[in-house]
C-alpha cells in the first residue's frame, strides 16, 4: 500500500504492508533510530512522534500506529525537533539546562511530547508527560524543563505544513462505500485508533484479515451538541471528547483525563472503546449510567440501542456481520453523575473497578437511579438490584447500609492480576459510600489534601 506523508518537512512515499508499524518503518527502513522501542505496546512513550494535520498536532506512540494512519499527515520525529541547521528547540535547551536526562533512553520520547505540548501552548505538564516513563532521571527535572521552555516562542521550523496526498489506496473512499464493502467483507478488521488492534500485531503477532482504516471517514469524527444531547461520532478520539465532557459532565471528564496517556487518548476512539466489548473499558459504564444510546450501521440500515444492551456477555456484543458503530448520543445534562476509577497506578492505567453513579434525589428521596460498573462482571453492567432497592428510599446512610449486601446479587467479580474478587466487591460497595458522601457535601477528591 502506497502511503504519502511529510517526514521532518519532506514529502515521502512509502510502499508498505498496511500493518507495518511506524516505529518499525522509521527504525528499520529509514534508519531513524532516535525514536526508541521500549514496551512496543503504547505504555512507555519512548516511541513518541509528532503527527499533524489540518486540525491539530498530536503526540502519538509510533509503536502502535500503522503506516496508513499517517497518510496525508505531517510527521516529525525526534530527529526533526531541532532546526535543520542544528539550533536546539527550546524544550531541548531546557532539558540540558535542567538536567532532564541521565541514561537518555526515554529522552527522545520526552522531548517530542514536550515539543508537541509547547506547540499547543499546554501548561498541564504532568498530563502532557504522563505517557512518558523515565526510570533514572525522575520527573521533577523534566517537568521543570517543560515549565522553563513554556514561554519561549514556537520556532518556525516546527510549525506543521500542509501535505498533498490523494485517497488512501485499496480502501473504500467514502463512508457509504465502506458500509457497502463491509457487508460483503464482514471478516475485515476495522481499525480506528489501533490502541487495541496495534497490540494484536506487536504482541500477539497476528496477521490481520483485510485491515480497513476508519480514520478516513470524516462523518464518524463529528461532535454535535444540541439542546438536550451530545452526539459523538464513533471516530472521535478520547482527547477530542475530553473538553466537551469537562464542560457538560465534569466527573466523566476527570475519568477520561486519566484514560491511558495523552498519546493513547489522541489515538483511541470512543467507537473502539465501546466496540471492543471490554469489561474494563472506561467509557461504557459512564455511558450506561447516563442512559446513552448507541448507533450502528449495516449497509444502508441504521439502528439504535441502549449502550447497556450492546454488551451481551464476555466477548459477545449485539453487532451483526457487516455492522459497525457510527456513534453514541448522551444527555447533555446529568448533575448527579459521578465516575470513580480505581486503578493500581493513578495515571495511564486500566481500571480494576470503575463505578459510575447517576441518581436523582428529590426532597431527600431517591427518585431515579442508574448505577453501572466496569471490572465487576464479564461486561460493563448495571447494578439493577441495588438501583431498585435505593429507589424511593431516603438518601441516607441507613439506606446505604441496607443495600450494600445486595451488590452480591448484582455481581460476582473475578480475581485477576488487577484485583481480587473480594477487593473488587469491597471497592464497589465503598464507591456507593463515596457517592453518598460526595452528594451530601463532603469532599472525596483523592487528589485534595485536607489538614
Ligand atoms: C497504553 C494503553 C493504555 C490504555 N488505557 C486505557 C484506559 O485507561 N481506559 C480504557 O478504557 N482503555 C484503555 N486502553 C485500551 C484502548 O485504548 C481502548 O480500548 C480504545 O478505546 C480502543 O479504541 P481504538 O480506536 O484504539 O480502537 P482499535 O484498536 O482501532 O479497535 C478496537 C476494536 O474495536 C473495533 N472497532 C473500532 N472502531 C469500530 C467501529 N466504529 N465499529 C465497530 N468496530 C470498531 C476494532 O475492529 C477492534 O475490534 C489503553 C490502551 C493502551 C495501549
Ligand atoms: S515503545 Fe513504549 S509506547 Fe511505544
Ligand atoms: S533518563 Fe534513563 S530512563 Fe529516563
Amino acid at each position: 500500500m502506497l502511503v504519502t506523508f511529510s517526514l521532518n518537512g519532506k514529502t515521502v512515499e512509502a510502499d508498505v504492508s498496511p500493518t507495518r508499524t511506524l516505529l518499525d518503518w522509521l527504525r528499520e527502513d529509514r534508519g531513524l533510530t532516535g525514536t526508541k522501542e521500549g514496551c512496543n505496546e503504547g505504555d512507555c512513550g519512548a516511541c513518541t512522534v509528532m503527527v499533524s494535520d489540518e486540525t491539530a498536532s498530536r503526540a502519538l506512540n509510533a509503536c502502535i500506529l500503522f503506516m496508513p494512519q499517517i497518510h496525508g499527515k505531517a510527521l516529525r520525529t525526534v530527529e526533526g525537533i531541532a532546526s535543520p541547521d542544528g539550533e536546539m528547540h527550546p524544550v531541548q535547551g531546557a532539558m540540558v539546562e535542567h538536567h532532564g536526562s541521565q541514561c537518555g533512553f526515554c529522552t527522545p520520547g520526552f522531548v517530542v511530547s514536550m515539543a508537541v505540548g509547547h506547540l499547543n501552548g499546554r501548561c498541564d505538564h504532568n498530563d502532557v508527560l504522563a505517557g512518558n516513563l523515565c526510570r533514572c532521571t525522575g520527573y521533577a527535572p523534566i517537568v521543570r524543563a517543560a515549565k522553563a521552555a513554556a514561554d519561549s516562542p514556537v520556532p518556525n521550523w516546527i510549525k506543521p505544513k500542509a501535505v498533498t496526498a490523494g485517497d488512501l489506496p485499496d480502501q473504500p473512499e467514502t463512508l457509504d462505500g465502506f458500509a457497502k464493502w463491509y457487508v460483503d467483507n464482514p471478516d475485515a478488521t476495522l481499525i480506528a485508533g489501533a490502541t487495541d488492534v496495534g497490540l494484536w500485531v506487536t504482541k500477539r503477532l497476528e496477521e490481520l484479515t483485510k485491515p480497513v482504516f476508519l480514520n478516513r471517514y470524516s462523518e464518524l469524527q463529528n461532535i454535535h451538541v444540541s439542546d438536550d444531547f451530545i452526539h459523538v461520532g464513533a471516530g472521535v478520539t478520547i482527547a477530542e471528547l475530553l473538553p466537551v465532557l469537562r464542560d457538560h459532565h465534569p466527573s466523566y471528564g476527570e475519568l477520561v483525563r486519566r484514560y491511558g496517556s495523552d498519546q493513547v487518548r489522541q489515538a483511541a476512539t470512543i467507537g473502539g472503546n465501546i466496540a471492543n466489548g471490554s469489561p474494563i473499558g472506561d467509557n461504557p459504564p459512564a455511558l450506561i449510567a447516563l442512559g446513552a444510546v448507541l448507533q450502528l450501521r449495516c449497509g444502508g440500515q441504521n439502528r439504535e440501542m441502549q449502550v447497556e444492551d450492546f454488551f451481551i456477555e464476555y466477548g459477545r456484543q449485539d453487532r451483526r456481520a457487516g455492522e459497525f458503530v457510527t456513534g453514541v448520543s448522551l444527555p447533555k445534562s446529568a448533575p448527579g453523575l459521578r465516575c470513580y476509577k480505581l486503578s493500581k497506578r493513578f495515571d495511564q492505567d486500566i481500571s480494576a473497578v470503575l463505578g459510575c453513579f447517576n441518581l436523582t434525589v428529590d426532597d431527600g428521596v431517591v427518585t431515579e437511579a442508574r448505577i453501572a460498573f466496569g471490572g465487576m462482571a464479564g461486561v460493563p453492567k448495571r447494578a439493577t438490584v441495588v438501583e431498585a432497592e435505593v429507589t424511593n428510599k431516603p438518601w441516607s446512610s441507613e439506606t446505604i447500609e441496607a443495600v450494600l449486601p445486595l451488590f452480591r446479587d448484582d455481581f460476582a467479580p473475578l480475581s485477576d492480576m488487577r484485583a481480587s474478587a473480594d477487593y473488587r466487591m469491597k471497592a464497589a460497595q465503598n464507591m456507593l459510600w463515596r457517592y453518598f458522601y460526595e452528594t451530601t457535601g463532603n469532599s472525596v477528591d483523592v487528589l485534595a489534601v485536607h489538614p
